[in-house]
């Protein structure tokens, strides 16, 4: 996981990534699909898009990063409902409560999750990457 997904800002174009999405791009593009990664300052909607991957680490009190990523992430969260969307992230001391916290938040906005969230403790081990190609695989 590298540290832009970290920072949190991946959305998927009709589930391709480049050579930085989850899984160093090779879930998503695995399955012929075509992505961009957009940091959150390149973030200007997702129309267009069929699938979105939303990485943001665990920040503050198991919180997302409230800086950039909440700001971006409350533009688009309209528009999610009805396309395919995935969440990941890393963390450090804590147990994931922050990803938990993001997929209830997700519910309330009627935000379907087309993936089963990643979490990773700091840098992802072999686990945590495969976790990540098959969360690219199902946006694909
Ligand atoms: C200000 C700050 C707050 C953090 N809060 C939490 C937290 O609440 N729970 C947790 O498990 N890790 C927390 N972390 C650790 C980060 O989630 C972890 O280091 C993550 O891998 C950082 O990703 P990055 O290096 O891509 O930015 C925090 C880190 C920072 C700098």
């Amino acid at each position: 996981m590298y540290h832009e997904q970290g920072c949190g800002d991946l959305l998927e174009r009709n589930g391709k990534y480049g050579s930085h999405g989850p899984g160093g791009g090779r879930g998503p593009k695995a399955a012929g699909a075509e992505t961009d990664l957009l940091a959150c300052a390149d973030v200007s909607g997702v129309d267009g898009y069929d699938a979105v991957a939303l990485g943001c680490p665990a920040m503050g009190s198991e919180e997302l990063e409230d800086g950039e990523f909440l700001p971006m992430l409350e533009s688009i969260e309209p528009a999610l409902p009805g396309k395919k969307v995935a969440l990941f992230g890393s963390y450090d001391w804590g147990v994931g409560e922050w990803l938990e916290n993001w997929e209830a938040r997700c519910a309330e906005k009627g935000i379907s999750l087309a993936a089963s969230s990643v979490k990773c403790n700091n840098a992802p081990d072999d686990e945590g990457l495969s976790a990540c190609r098959a969360l690219g695989a199902a946006l694909a």
